[in-house]
This record gives structure tokens, C-alpha cells and sequence, in this order.
């Protein structure tokens, strides 16, 4: 393992100030894979050019590999090394060289380049695991045609696929088969893919636009075949959407998708062959949930989006990653949100950006979407790379309009297909197909942290009067900030009679303030602002109780509806800690008047009578008490379930004896049961986990099942608790995807002894760090969740760094995206926060420890 260095030894930092286009072009390369899992033999020839007048040697990146032999035009050279790169001397301006390694893809535990899951064999190679197959110069700026060929065993791996097309395959002797693939399309290595195995495909055919026939096949096991048709579905939606609403065709004759049980991430677009995680592909109703469904129409579109926002257009350098993750974010959200209720979905993309990239930008490990430097660029694989790069690019859509907009994503798509392009060739695009100036935009692409807002609206006579504010917080290497080109929707209503007051305006605030004034305004006004949440920013307002709840009843925009009952509900809570006198009557009169309106779809209801999480409202505050936090959150929560029981009762039983369908209505449907069930239990009444389990035992799908078991496993019922979850484990002891459900429920719950219990389960004979799914279901879910991860004994914080030293010896990449819990100390009490700093300077002490490992433990530390 190359990648491992000592705390000692600093490990390089890329910076992107330094990037230079590549020494060397390698336009075609072939690659010969003699394939078994324990030595596989991959042989590469790469045909090179010198890319420009120099006279230096080509330097191919390798990680972990020996040449056992080097060849240029055919002769044998002496292997000369450079750290883990080989160096070849070359004395023309374009060779064939040919490389010969050996690899052991069954002890590749990091589960990148070449690696074996349950059986098969499959590769991961963004960012840089290419050069753990092969020496390459492994950078996303180096485009090449492939040809591949592999042979296998034919009774272990029946199944041989790789990118592009397939050209031919036949039998040999010995029990092996070989099979060739061609792509015409040049890429970078990092899409490169081959995956072998005992697969079963689920096939369709997809006709284009212009009416070319794609074969289209979800690879799987035999058992899991009948898992896969809301996958396939998924995947011919997304294409036909994609021509629809961005002009974008499918490229080849062949799209396969494989589902692969050990992943690190979400999946992988590699060109024509997609390698999925599992648990993004294999849906039915006994073990998925409707998040389930929904993210995995979300994930497969993603990936398939990528075709044309990724691969035909890729990026320069890693530094322009959101390049091409921000784009196919903000393109997935919306085919998202033609998909069902956009509404819907814009308040859970909210919720996921202020869950996970909000505290990212405002703690130690905050960067630009366009990052300046890294040492490990697995790292930077962010919310705010994906999250926030997607509301950027969604505030340039807001900004141009629909259709500039449009005509500037075919102008991008035009002028850099066949490209390695970077985040500013994009906003170019924006402003030459737009006819607008971006210069103080692009600030979005430099400056870390998230913006705030200060808003303060007046009456004076006729007149309203707007003063609004903009800072950007200090982040790590960025004291000072300039100001932001913030594009903020914005309407008044009327508070009298409830009419709107003006029409939806978009402003942009680009000053450090700004002033608006609304003529003839003949009542009191109320502001709604950030419409649609149409910039990622934190709002601050003077806007009263009665103001929100005036919103959260009236507003016309779904978006700023839900918003107003948040932001009463929140400044309910932040109230109640710091004050401890509780005042819940305007959030129960707001749920109460949300729950009755019959003109709202039960989804939306949903979730706009939903508490802001515990750590939502510590971010709120300047020191966060994890346990005053809970108390007055179970408080509101058992005021609202009592309030409002006989709601949520007939909420319940309304939809309780309803069959199960995967449709918008049906979603929402189990949407308000299972909101309806926690408030019944909050309200404490008697019955609550024989209602639960009740629901548990009869429910015919994954959402009511797992919806019941969260509720008790929450619960102090000790009967029907256990009863729960004995009964879930043992229904699906065979299926990890269902199992990671039952440890990640359990990691969540929020009784007094989770931090215990999590221990214990960390000792379960069905918990392994091997399995990046179940490492994350009990270690991460335990690390999102405040109070159990910051007890005050101190204990959680041991728990997750003697965990994730573990990890990091297996798969250092998956064990740093774990370690953010931890780097938030400046937020606790000074007892935590210098408990969680032991732990980071343990971790940063640890002999051996990955770069990855270290680059977030040291940054935590500052
Ligand atoms: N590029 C993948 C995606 O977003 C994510 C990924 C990164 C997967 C690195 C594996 C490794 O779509
Ligand atoms: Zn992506």
C-alpha cells in the first residue's frame, strides 16, 4: 500500500494554482487482463506523443504496482522508478510502450482499482484508482480510445463487460473464455471499468431521438433479478428526460449497469457501463423504502446524466470536480422533481443541503466549490462539491431564465464536447449565451461559507420599506470575504386580508447592503423572501411568531411556506433552550391549521409538521447543548402529539389499511402515517407501541415497517421493542441491504442508552467494517446523531475513533468521510470539546496512518 504515511512525514498538498497540461498524450491505449482473484496479470499498451517541444521523460503514475517488464516499440527497457511511478526515457515524439503488471484484486480492501465483492470481480477507478490497475498518467486531462480484453475462468465469471461495445468473445481451453470491448469514445482513465462475474442481466431496448436502438441491461444475481425493474424503469425515464429537457442522446448501442455489494460511494458513471452500490439498484416493496425508490431513480439518473455532463465533457483537473458533480446534481434534482411533487422535492434538497453541507461550510473542513488545494482528492468528494455546486449552477438557471439557460447548456455542450473543461468555461457559456456579466458570480465558485442575510421590512404610511444585509463568514485560509451576487425571490402579503401585495420579484443583492422600496402598500406587510430557496444562504429576519405562522398558512409558494413553519418552530426551540420556559402555542396553532388545510397534498403536510432536527437547531447556536437541545425538542414534540392526537390518530388510520403503490399519492399517503405514528407516541398515550407494532407486524412494504421499528426502537416499551427487533433481524438476516436498516435504526434512536447499545452492535457478529454500506449504517448514522454521539461521558467520541482507526487500516477513503462528527468541537462545551480533540490527536498520532485519515483529523484540529 503506497498510500500510507506516517503523521510525521507531511503528505503532499496539489494545489491548483499549479496545474500544467499533461507532458505527454496517450490517444490509444489497449489493455489485456488475464483475470483471477488472486494474481491477475494486466498487460497495457499505451501509444504516446509528446504533447509539446520538451525533452521530458514520460512518468506514469502507478500506486502500489511492479512492472515486471517495460517495452518501448517493442524492446525491452530497464524499469526505472520514481516513488511508486515508473519513468520511461523516450527519445521520439510518439512510442509504443508496453507495460506488464500483476494485481490481487481479492486483497484489495479499499475497494479501489481492481477488487473482488461476494464473488465477482469489478473496478473503481475515480479518482485515482486507475493507476492501482496500471501505470498511466492517471489525470482527467489525458483522453484515450480502449480496447480491452479479458480472460477469465468461464465457470466463476461467465459474465465479462467493460466500457463501450462488445466486438467479439469466444471459449478456450483450460475452462476459460475470453470477451473484447471497444469504446470509440476517448476518456479519461478514471472512467475506466470492467466487471466479471455470475451476473443475470435485466434487458430493454431504449430507441433515441433520432431513433438508434440501445441495448440496455441491469446486471445482477440470479436472485436478486426480479429487484431490479424500478432500476430499469428509473433508467429509460431518465434517458427520454434527457433528451426532453437538455437535447441529449444516447451515445452508444450498449448501456450496462452493474450492482456491486461493496462501494464506497453511490455508484459510478463509467462510459457505458455503470457500477451502482447495491443498495441504489435493487428495490421491492418488502425491502426498500420510498426514500429508497426515490433515491434510486435519483442516483440512476444521476449516473446516466453523466454521459453528457461528465464524460463527453469531462474536467481539466480535480479541482473543477463540481464541474461536472454540481451540473448532474442540479440536472438529477430536476428530473427529480418532474417526477412527482417539486415542491416536495425542493424542501428535502433543502433539508439534505442544511443537514450536511451547511455545517460542512461553517467547521474546519470548509472549502470553495472550487477548491484551491487538497491533499487526498477522495476527500473532496463533498456536500459542498455535489450540494452546493448544484445551487450554484440552479442560481445561474434562476438568473438567465429558462430559456437562456437552455442555450446555454447547449452552448457548453457544443463548444467542449471531447474536452476536459473547467467550472469557468461553464459560467462563460452562462454569460455569452445569457448576455449577462458573471464577473461577481464567479465568487461562488471562490469564496467558502454559507452567506447570510439580514432582512428587516417597515411600513412607513403607503410605503414599505426593505433594508437587507449580506456577510460571509470567515473559513479556514478565508479571513476576509467580498460580497456575493445573492438572487433572492421575494413578494409581500398583506397581513389583513391575506392578498399579495406585489408580484414575485427576483432581486439580486450584490452590495453589502441594499435598500427597496414598494410603493402603495395600504396595509401592514409581511415579508416572504428566498423563495424556493433561490440562494443557499441563511436568512435572518424580524419577522414575528404571528408573521410566520401568517406564512405558513398563506404563503402562495410551497417552498416559503414550509420555510415559515420551520423558522417558527425553530425559533420556538432556540427560545425554549436558552430561555427553559417553553411557549408552544403558535407552532401547535400553525401544525394545527397545516394539518386541516384540505387543499394541501399530504406530503407537503407532511413535512412541514416536521420538528428541525436536533443538530438543524444547534446549528442555530454559538455553543451547542446537545442535551437541552433533546429536552426542549420531546417537549414541543409531546405538546404537539397531545394537542393534536385525535389529528394524528385519524391521520393514521385514514391511509392505515391502504395497499402498497410506488405512486406520488401513495408516497404521501405513508408519508403523514408515519409522521402520525411519532406524534402519537410523543404525545405519550398508552397505546402508542401496540399501535406500532401493530403497524409493524401487518405493514406490506419496507416505508411502514421501518417507520414502526423507528418508533419503537425509540420507545421504552421494552416488550414490543424487542419484539421488533428480533422479528426484523430474523425476517432478514439474509439480506445486508435490509440488515444495514436494522443497524442504522438502532443508531439512531434516541434513548438514553444508544451510546451503549451502539457498542454492543458493534460487536454483533453481523457488523463488519469490511462492508462500506453496513460500516456506515452503524458508525455514521451513530455520528449524525447529536445527543447519543455527544454523550457526556465522552464515550461516543472514543467509540468512533477507535472505529474509525480500524477502518482506516481496511479502506481509508470511507473511514475519512467518517471523521466530520468529530472536527465540530468549537461548537461544545469545553469538557466535550476537549475530549473530541484527544480523540483527533490520537487519530493525527496513529503510526500508519492513510492520507486521507490525515488530512481530515489535522484540519479538524485547527
Ligand atoms: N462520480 C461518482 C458520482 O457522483 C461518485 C464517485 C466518486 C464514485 C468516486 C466512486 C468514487 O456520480
Ligand atoms: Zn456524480
Amino acid at each position: 500500500m503506497a498510500d500510507i504515511h506516517s503523521a510525521a512525514e507531511a503528505p503532499r498538498i496539489t494545489r491548483r494554482e499549479d496545474y500544467r497540461e499533461p507532458d505527454w498524450r496517450v490517444p490509444e491505449i489497449e489493455l489485456d487482463f488475464q483475470l483471477d482473484p488472486a494474481a491477475t496479470r494486466v498487460v497495457a499498451r499505451l501509444w504516446v506523443q509528446r504533447s509539446s517541444e520538451h525533452d521530458r521523460p514520460l512518468v506514469l503514475d502507478g500506486d502500489g504496482l511492479t512492472a515486471s517488464r517495460v517495452r518501448v516499440d517493442g524492446v525491452e527497457v530497464p524499469v526505472e522508478m520514481d516513488g511508486p511511478n515508473l519513468v520511461v526515457r523516450l527519445s521520439g515524439s510518439a512510442h509504443l510502450v508496453e507495460t506488464e503488471v500483476e494485481i490481487a484484486p481479492e486483497r484489495n480492501t479499499q475497494l479501489q482499482g481492481l477488487y473482488a465483492s461476494n464473488g465477482m470481480l469489478c473496478t473503481q477507478c475515480e479518482a485515482e484508482g486507475f493507476r492501482r490497475i496500471t501505470f498511466f498518467p492517471d489525470r482527467p486531462d489525458v483522453l484515450s480510445r480502449y480496447k480491452v480484453r479479458m480472460t477469465a475462468d468461464k465457470a466463476r465469471f461467465p459474465v465479462l463487460l467493460s466500457n463501450g461495445d462488445p466486438v467479439g468473445s469466444g471459449a478456450l481451453d483450460d475452462g476459460r473464455h475470453w470477451a473484447e470491448w471497444h469504446d470509440p469514445f476517448p476518456k479519461p482513465s478514471y472512467l475506466f471499468a470492467l466487471v466479471a462475474g455470475d451476473l443475470v442481466a435485466n434487458r430493454s431496448t431504449f430507441t433515441t431521438m433520432n431513433g438508434r436502438e440501445v441495448q440496455l441491461g441491469i446486471w445482477v444475481r440470479a436472485g436478486d433479478l426480479e429487484r431490479t425493474h424500478h432500476a430499469l424503469n428509473a433508467l429509460e425515464t431518465s434517458m427520454r428526460w434527457d433528451e426532453q429537457v437538455y437535447g441529449r442522446e444516447y451515445d452508444l448501442d450498449v448501456f450496462n449497469i452493474v450492482a456491486v455489494d461493496d462501494f464506497n460511494f453511490g455508484a459510478m458513471e463509467n462510459k457505458g457501463l455503470n457500477v451502482f452500490n447495491s443498495r441504489y439498484i435493487l428495490a421491492d416493496p418488502d425491502i426498500a423504502t420510498d426514500y429508497d425508490y426515490d433515491a434510486i431513480a435519483a442516483v440512476v439518473a444521476h449516473e446516466y446524466f453523466h454521459n453528457w455532463s461528465g464524460n463527453r465533457i469531462t474536467c481539466r483537473d480535480w479541482f473543477q470536480l463540481s464541474l461536472k458533480e454540481g451540473f448532474t446534481v442540479f440536472r438529477d434534482q430536476g428530473f427529480s422533481a418532474d417526477q412527482g411533487s417539486a415542491a416536495v422535492k425542493r424542501i428535502e434538497d433543502v433539508r439534505g443541503l442544511r443537514a450536511s453541507q451547511f455545517p460542512e461550510d461553517a467547521g474546519p473542513l470548509a472549502h470553495p466549490v472550487r477548491p484551491d488545494s487538497y491533499i487526498e482528492i477522495s476527500n473532496f468528494y463533498t456536500a459542498t462539491i455535489y450540494n452546493k455546486g448544484a445551487e450554484v449552477i440552479r442560481m445561474m438557471a434562476t438568473i438567465l431564465g429558462p430559456e437562456k439557460f437552455r442555450a446555454a447548456t447547449d452552448l457548453y455542450f457544443e463548444r467542449f464536447d471531447g474536452t476536459a473543461a473547467t467550472c469557468e468555461d461553464f459560467v462563460r457559456c452562462m454569460e455569452d449565451a445569457g448576455g449577462t456579466d458573471l464577473t461577481q458570480f464567479r465568487r461562488w465558485y471562490s469564496q467558502a461559507g454559507t452567506p447570510r442575510v439580514t432582512a428587516s421590512l417597515k411600513q412607513e404610511g403607503g410605503r414599505a420599506r426593505l433594508t437587507l444585509s449580506q456577510t460571509v463568514p470567515p473559513t479556514p485560509g478565508q479571513p476576509d470575504k467580498q460580497p456575493m451576487v445573492l438572487p433572492l425571490k421575494l413578494r409581500l402579503f398583506g397581513s389583513v386580508t391575506g392578498r399579495p401585495l406585489c408580484d414575485e420579484q427576483l432581486i439580486q443583492l450584490r452590495d453589502p447592503t441594499a435598500e427597496i422600496v414598494f410603493e402603495s402598500i395600504p396595509e401592514p406587510p409581511v415579508l416572504s423572501i428566498n423563495r424556493g430557496f433561490s440562494a443557499p444562504v441563511v436568512v435572518d429576519t424580524n419577522r414575528s411568531a404571528r408573521d410566520l405562522a401568517f406564512l405558513s398558512a398563506h404563503d402562495d409558494d410551497p417552498f416559503a411556506r414550509y420555510e415559515a413553519m420551520q423558522q417558527l418552530m425553530l425559533d420556538t426551540l432556540v427560545a425554549s433552550v436558552t430561555s427553559g420556559r417553553p411557549d408552544h402555542d403558535a407552532v401547535i396553532d400553525a401544525v394545527r391549521n397545516t394539518l386541516t388545510d384540505p387543499a394541501l397534498d399530504p406530503a407537503f403536510v407532511a413535512e412541514a409538521v416536521l420538528l428541525p432536527s436536533d443538530s438543524f437547531i444547534g446549528d442555530q447556536m454559538a455553543l451547542v447543548d446537545p442535551d437541552a437541545i433533546f429536552a426542549a425538542r420531546e417537549a414541543l414534540r409531546r405538546d404537539l402529539g397531545r394537542e393534536h392526537e385525535a389529528l394524528w390518530r385519524s391521520a393514521h388510520e385514514a391511509v392505515r389499511n391502504n395497499r402498497f403503490e410506488y405512486s406520488p399519492a401513495g408516497k404521501g399517503a405513508r408519508r403523514i402515517k408515519n409522521v402520525s405514528l411519532g406524534y402519537i407516541a410523543a404525545s405519550g398515550a398508552r397505546d402508542a407501541a401496540d399501535l406500532a407494532l401493530a403497524q409493524f407486524e401487518a405493514s406490506d412494504n419496507m416505508t411502514d415497517r421501518q417507520g414502526a421499528l423507528g418508533v419503537l426502537v425509540s420507545s421504552t416499551a421494552t416488550e414490543q421493542r424487542a419484539t421488533a427487533i428480533d422479528a426484523f433481524y430474523r425476517r432478514y438476516a439474509d439480506n445486508a441491504l435490509v440488515l444495514d436498516k436494522w443497524f442504522q435504526t438502532q443508531a439512531l434512536s434516541s434513548r438514553d442508552d444508544t451510546a451503549q447499545a451502539v457498542e454492543a452492535l458493534a460487536a454483533h457478529p453481523a457488523f463488519t467494517l469490511a462492508n462500506p454500506n453496513r460500516a456506515r449504517s452503524l458508525i455514521g448514522a451513530f455520528g449524525v446523531n447529536q445527543r447519543a454521539f455527544h454523550d457526556v461521558s465522552g464515550r461516543g467520541y472514543r467509540f468512533l475513533a477507535d472505529q474509525l482507526l480500524a477502518l482506516d487500516k481496511l479502506n481509508p477513503q470511507t473511514a475519512a468521510k467518517l471523521l466530520p462528527p468529530l472536527g465540530r468541537w468549537k461548537r461544545f462545551d469545553a469538557g466535550r470539546a476537549a475530549k473530541m480533540r484527544a480523540e483527533l490527536e490520537r487519530i493525527v498520532a496513529t503510526p500508519g496512518l492513510s492520507k486521507d485519515m490525515f488530512e481530515q483529523a489535522s484540519k479538524s484540529l485547527d
